[in-house]
């Protein structure tokens, strides 16, 4: 059961490394005006930048770990000041553990919100690593895509910009993979008993094509935003 339509809508993105969750983040971003946080995005950010968070996040992040829960609060909770986030939020690989989970409900309850809509993407654990090694972004504007399943209409060209240059993640290789995903399994997994407890989960079949995971996220999206 959905918790009725209340803006500004916080929803959360649930799913393993490669699950799509920063590709479905963007486009319902632009379908629905709702501003995406990536915390993987805004640590590789505060690493190219070399702050102390950053600094002390980069050889976990490397390694395929978890970084610590109060740096990466710290961080969240600087971005969701800013006021762009008013308009609702798309929470992308954020929570990933019990105490970050807990940690968000309170922030929210801080200023009266709540978590409105966590969808669960499943897909199977052999998929995830072609699905990041294959993974590559437009250098100018972050568009992602893919060597096999997503590539821009015209070769080299970023659909989005028309920027020429791409670039690809450090830990997106087959080593760091099999880490992140055990990360996954064994401290974010459990979040999914957690919000199914609270009435707001729901699960995408997430092995579908882009196009059609798209469609399922839309459909259930517009339940809570209105
Ligand atoms: P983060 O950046 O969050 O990485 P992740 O969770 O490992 O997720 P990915 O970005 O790899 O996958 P995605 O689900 O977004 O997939 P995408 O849409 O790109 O985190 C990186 C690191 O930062 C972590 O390991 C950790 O160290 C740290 N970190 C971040 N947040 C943290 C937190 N809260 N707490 C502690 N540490 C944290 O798709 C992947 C590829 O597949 C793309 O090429 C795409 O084109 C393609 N694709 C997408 N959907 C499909 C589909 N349906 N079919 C075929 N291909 C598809």
């Amino acid at each position: 059961m959905i918790a009725m339509p209340i803006t500004p809508a916080v929803l959360i993105l649930l799913g393993p490394p490669g699950a799509g969750k920063g590709t479905q983040a963007r486009m319902l971003e632009e379908t629905f005006g709702l501003v995406q946080l990536s915390t993987g995005d805004l640590l590789r950010s505060a690493v190219a930048a070399g702050t102390e968070a950053g600094n002390k996040a980069k050889s976990v992040m490397e390694a395929g770990g978890l970084v610590s829960d109060d740096i990466v609060l710290a961080i969240l909770k600087d971005r969701m000041t800013d006021p762009d986030t008013k308009r609702g939020v798309i929470l992308d690989g954020f929570p990933r553990t019990a105490g970050q989970a807990e940690a968000l409900d309170g922030l929210l309850a801080s200023t009266g919100q709540r978590v409105n809509s966590v969808i669960s993407m499943k897909v199977e654990d052999a998929s995830m690593v072609a699905r990041v090694a294959g993974r590559y972004t437009c250098a100018s504007c972050g568009e992602g895509y893919h060597d096999e399943f997503k590539q821009p209409a015209s070769a080299g060209v970023c659909d989005k910009c028309g920027g020429a240059e791409f670039k690809r993640r450090a830990d997106d290789n087959a080593e760091t993979a099999g880490a992140r995903l055990a990360a996954y399994h064994a401290q974010t997994a459990p979040l999914i008993t957690y919000y199914k407890g609270r009435g707001v989960l729901e699960q995408v079949d997430a092995m579908a094509d882009i196009a059609s995971v798209a469609g399922a996220m839309s459909a259930s999206v517009k339940r809570v935003v209105a």
